[in-house]
C-alpha cells in the first residue's frame, strides 16, 4: 500500500475543505447518457486499444494490492483509469467518514419508493465523493429461505417488491454518476457451500421469480452485475452460457459489463465466452497473484479459444458503463478509498447530511406488528418510571466497529455481518434515542444483562411500561458468529431472548417488545396477554435508537410493511438451506406468501403486514382495461383511501393480481404499491397501472412472455392477507 503523493493529498484536503463549508450541488452530477451515445464514445476509444489494454480493462490487480476491494487495470495511450470497485450495498466499506444507513431488506419494509431512490442517491453520492467507478450494490436476491444469511443485504421474499427496490436503487445511484452493480446473479440464495454447491432452478421460476429483480435493473439502465460463486444446474454462474448469454444479454439486453464475485471465476474460455466481463478481484484464489484473466486471457486469444471480437466486446461494454456514468468528466474525484488500510485514508467526508434522511428510513421501515389498548404511541408526559431491558437496546462494549465486518452480535444490532455492511461513525443506540426523547423527569431503569432474568423482571415489575429488546444476527460465510456460518442455524432469538422477553412479560403488564433481525423470528410467547405492542425496527443503521424513538412516541406514524411472511413454524416455509451440492428449487413459484397462500397455511403474520396509529378503510375499487389499443398499460385499478382516524398517517395500499386460472399462477401475486401520505379524516384516490410486465407469466413451452386471456382478479389491501377490495377484468 503506497501513501498518495503529497500533491493529490493536498487537493483532496482543499476538496474536504469546500465540501465541509457547503452542502454539495446536486448539479455537479449529469444524467446517464443512453446506452446508444456511451457504446460510440467506448468504441471509438476501444478501437485504438492494443488486445493487452482491453484485457487490462477486464482484469483485476488482485487482492489486497490496491485501494478498493478491487481495481482493474489502467490503460495509458489511450488513456482509461483503473476502475475502483468497492463494497456494499447499504454504504461505503472500509470508508472512514460514511454513512452507516439501513439495510435494503428496511429500504424495502418501507414500501416507499421516493425514500428508497433518495437512499440510493446519497448512496452514490458518498461512493462518488470517494472516488468510487463502482459500488458494489444493490443485493437483489430475493429471500428464499427465511434463515439466508445475506436476505437482509436484499430486498425480501417478493420479487416485485424487491423489482422496484432494485430499479429506485440503481437510478438513485447511478444518478450520481456511479455505477451501480446488481448482485449476486443468480440463485445465490443461501451461504452454506456457496462455492460448492449448484442452485438448480426450472426456467418458469427462474424468470418470474429470481431474475425478476434483475430484469428491472437492466430496465433502470445498470451499468453492472455481478455473477454468483454457485452454480446454476451444474455450471457455475460466472461461466454459465444460458444464464449470462442467452438470458442476461440476449432475453433481458443487458448493455453493461457482467463482473465475478471475488474469486468466483472458474477458468478462462469457458468463462469469456459464456458471457464474464470481468475477472474480480483478479486473482484465481484470492491472493494468490494468478489470473484466469491477465496474461492467460491474452494466450487464449493468440490461440484461438476466444476470439479478439469477444475482448473487444468486454472491454467496450466496460468503457460503455463508465461514459454512460459521465465518469470521463474531469470532475470524477480522485479514489481516496484505501481499504486495507483505512488509517492511510485522506479526510473526506461525504455524510453531508444523510443521517437526516437515515433517521426517516429507520421510522419509515419500522414495522408495528402489534398494538393492543392501544398501549403505543407512548405519551412521554405521562410516564413516570420506564424500564429498558436487554444488550439490543445498548451499545457494544467493545466499541460500535470492534468486531470486522460487524462479525458479532453484541449491543443493539443495526446491520448483519460481512461484505455488505460499512462502518458506524456513531451509532445512537435505542436506550439513548429513547432516553433522549423521554426527558429527566421520568425514571429510566435499564439492564443489559439477557441472561439474568430475574434481575430483569425485577427492573420491569416497577415501571409503568417496560421495553424489551431483542435480536438475531446473519451474515456472509467467511465470518462464523455463535456457530452460524452466515446462515443462521435456526429462527430463534438469540441470546436468551425468548426468556427474557417472557420473564419481563411475566412481570409487567404493560410489556413492549422490540426486535431487531435480519429476517423472521419464531415467537413462542406471541399471545402473553402482557405484551400489548411488538415493534420491528429490522436493520436501521446508524439512527436506530432516534429512528425507534420517533416511532415509540408517535413522532412518526408507523407504515413499514413486512418484506417477508413471518410463519408459526419452521416447517411452514417453503425452502430450507440445502446441505447437499444439489440445492434443487423444487418451491418452483411457492416462494414466499405464495407458498402461503396455495398450502393453505396461516402465518404468523403475513407479507405485506404492518399497523399504524389511525386507520384506512379501503372503497370504490374500479377496474378499466385498455383493450386493442396498443397501449403499455393493459388495465388500471384504482380505489379510494381515507384516514379514518384521528391522526395523520401514511398507509400503503398493495394490489395483488389474480391471473386467469390457466395461467397456472400463485393466487395472489404482488403487482402495485403505493405509500400515501393522509392528513385525519382526509381520503385520496390511487391508481395501479398494469403493463404486460405485471400481467405476463413465463410460458416454458414457448420461452416466452405471455400475457394470458380471460379473466384476471385485482384485490387490494393492507396486507396479502388482509385484502379489502376485489374486482376483475377481462382480456
Ligand atoms: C473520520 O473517520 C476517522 C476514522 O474512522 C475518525 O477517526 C475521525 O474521527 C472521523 N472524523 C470526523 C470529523 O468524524
Ligand atoms: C435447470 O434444471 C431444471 C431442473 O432442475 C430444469 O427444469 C431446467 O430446464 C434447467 N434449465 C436449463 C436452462 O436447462
Ligand atoms: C493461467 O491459468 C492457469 C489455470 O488455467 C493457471 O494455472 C496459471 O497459473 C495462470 N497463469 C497466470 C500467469 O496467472
Ligand atoms: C439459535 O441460535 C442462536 C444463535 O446462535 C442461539 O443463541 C440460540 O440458542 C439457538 N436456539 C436454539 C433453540 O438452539
Ligand atoms: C456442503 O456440501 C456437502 C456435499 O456436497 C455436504 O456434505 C456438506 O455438509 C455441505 N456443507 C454445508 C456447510 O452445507
Ligand atoms: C381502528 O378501528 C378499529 C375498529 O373500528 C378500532 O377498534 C381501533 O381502535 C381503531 N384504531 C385506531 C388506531 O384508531
Amino acid at each position: 500500500m503506497h501513501l498518495p503523493s503529497l500533491s493529490t493529498t493536498a487537493l483532496v484536503l482543499l476538496a474536504a475543505f469546500s465540501s465541509v463549508s457547503q452542502a454539495r450541488p446536486r448539479s455537479q452530477y449529469t444524467d446517464p447518457i443512453s446506452w446508444e451515445a456511451a457504446y460510440s464514445k467506448a468504441e471509438a476509444l476501444v478501437k485504438k486499444m492494443s488486445l493487452e489494454q482491453k484485457v487490462g480493462l477486464a482484469t483485476g490487480m488482485g487482492w489486497e494490492k490496491t485501494n478498493c476491494v478491487g481495481n482493474t487495470f489502467a490503460s495509458t495511450d489511450p488513456d482509461f483509469p483503473s476502475l475502483c470497485l468497492e463494497d456494499s450495498p447499504l454504504g461505503i466499506r472500509f470508508g472512514n467518514n460514511v454513512t452507516a444507513g439501513v439495510s435494503g431488506i428496511n429500504a424495502a419494509a418501507s414500501f416507499d419508493k421516493e425514500q428508497i431512490r433518495k437512499r440510493g442517491e446519497y448512496i452514490g453520492e458518498e461512493a462518488y465523493g470517494k472516488g468510487v467507478h463502482a459500488i458494489l450494490g444493490p443485493c437483489v436476491d430475493v429471500m428464499r429461505a427465511p434463515n439466508a444469511g445475506r436476505a437482509w443485504e436484499a430486498f425480501g421474499e417478493d420479487p416485485y417488491l424487491a423489482g422496484i427496490a432494485t430499479m429506485e436503487t440503481v437510478i438513485g445511484i447511478q444518478s450520481r454518476n456511479v455505477i451501480a452493480t446488481a448482485k449476486h446473479y443468480i440463485g445465490n440464495n443461501q451461504e452454506a457451500n456457496r462455492t460448492a454447491s449448484s442452485s438448480n432452478i426450472g426456467k418458469r421460476a427462474l424468470h418470474e421469480i429470481w431474475l425478476w429483480p434483475y430484469a428491472r435493473a437492466v430496465e433502470a439502465g445498470v451499468g453492472s452485475i455481478m455473477c454468483a460463486y454457485n452454480q446454476y444446474n451444474g455450471t457455475y454462474a460466472c461461466e454459465n452460457e444460458y444464464t449470462l448469454n442467452t438470458v442476461l444479454k440476449g432475453e433481458l439486453g443487458f448493455k453493461g459489463f457482467v463482473q465475478s464475485d471475488w474469486g468466483a471465476t472458474h477458468s478462462t474460455a469457458a468463462a469469456v465466452n459464456a458471457g464474464l466481463d470481468m475477472t474480480m478481484p483478479g486473482d484465481i484464489v484470492m491472493g494468490d497473484g494468478l489470473s484466469y484473466f491477465g496474461s492467460n486471457l491474452t494466450k487464449a486469444v493468440e490461440n484461438g479459444e476466444v476470439s479478439e471480437d469477444r475482448v473487444t466486446d468486454m472491454a467496450v461494454r466496460i468503457a460503455a458503463a463508465w461514459y454512460k456514468m459521465g465518469q470521463d468528466s474531469e470532475n470524477f474525484p480522485e479514489t481516496t478509498i484505501r481499504a486495507f488500510n483505512q488509517a492511510e485514508s485522506p479526510y473526506v467526508p461525504v455524510q453531508d447530511d444523510h443521517g437526516i434522511l437515515v433517521r426517516q428510513m429507520g421510522a419509515a421501515s419500522t414495522v408495528l406488528l402489534t398494538n393492543k389498548d392501544k398501549t403505543l404511541p407512548l405519551d412521554a408526559k405521562k410516564l413516570k418510571s420506564v424500564a429498558i431491558i436487554g444488550s439490543d437496546a445498548g451499545p457494544n462494549p467493545d466499541g460500535m466497529n470492534s468486531c470486522p465486518d460487524r462479525g458479532c452480535d453484541k449491543g443493539t444490532l443495526a446491520m448483519g455481518w460481512g461484505s455488505g455492511t460499512a462502518d458506524f461513525p456513531y451509532l445512537i443506540t435505542p436506550k439513548e434515542g429513547i432516553e433522549k426523547r423521554l426527558g429527566k423527569d421520568v425514571d429510566i431503569k435499564y439492564t443489559y444483562d439477557d441472561f439474568d432474568t430475574d434481575a430483569a423482571a425485577e427492573l420491569a415489575k416497577v415501571a409503568d411500561i417496560a421495553l424489551v429488546f431483542s435480536n438475531a444476527d446473519a451474515g456472509e460465510e467467511y465470518i462464523t458468529v455463535d456457530g452460524n456460518v452466515g446462515d443462521r442455524n435456526n429462527l430463534t432469538l438469540w441470546k436468551n431472548g425468548d426468556n427474557l422477553i417472557k420473564a419481563v412479560a411475566d412481570a409487567n403488564e404493560n410489556t413492549v417488545v422490540v426486535i431487531h433481525s435480519v429476517g423472521p423470528v419464531l415467537m413462542p410467547w406471541v399471545d402473553h396477554p402482557n405484551i400489548k405492542a411488538i415493534v420491528w425496527p429490522g436493520l436501521p443503521g446508524q439512527e436506530t435508537g432516534n429512528s425507534l424513538a420517533d416511532i415509540l412516541f408517535g413522532d412518526v406514524n408507523p407504515s413499514g410493511r413486512l418484506p417477508y411472511t413471518i410463519a408459526k413454524e419452521e416447517s411452514d416455509y417453503p425452502a430450507k438451506i440445502s446441505h447437499t451440492f444439489d440445492v434443487d428449487y423444487t418451491e418452483g413459484l411457492q416462494v414466499g406468501y405464495r407458498h402461503f397462500d396455495i398450502n393453505n397455511i396461516e402465518p404468523l403474520f403475513p407479507f405485506g403486514h404492518g399497523l399504524s396509529y389511525t386507520n384506512f378503510t379501503y372503497s370504490k375499487l374500479k377496474v378499466k382495461t385498455n383493450k386493442g389499443k396498443g397501449k403499455d398499460v393493459l388495465a388500471s385499478a384504482t380505489i379510494t383511501i381515507k384516514n379514518t382516524g384521528d391522526v395523520d398517517g401514511a398507509e400503503i395500499p398493495q394490489a395483488y393480481i389474480e391471473f386467469p386460472e390457466s395461467a397456472g399462477e400463485a393466487p395472489k401475486n404482488l403487482r402495485g404499491f403505493e405509500k400515501v401520505y393522509l392528513k385525519a379524516g382526509k381520503s385520496t384516490k390511487v391508481t395501479f397501472d398494469f403493463t404486460a410486465t405485471e400481467l405476463s407469466y413465463w410460458d416454458e413451452a414457448e420461452e416466452k412472455w405471455v400475457v394470458p386471456s380471460g379473466t384476471f382478479k385485482v384485490h387490494v389491501g393492507a396486507s396479502s392477507r388482509d385484502i379489502r377490495q376485489s374486482a376483475s377484468f377481462t382480456l
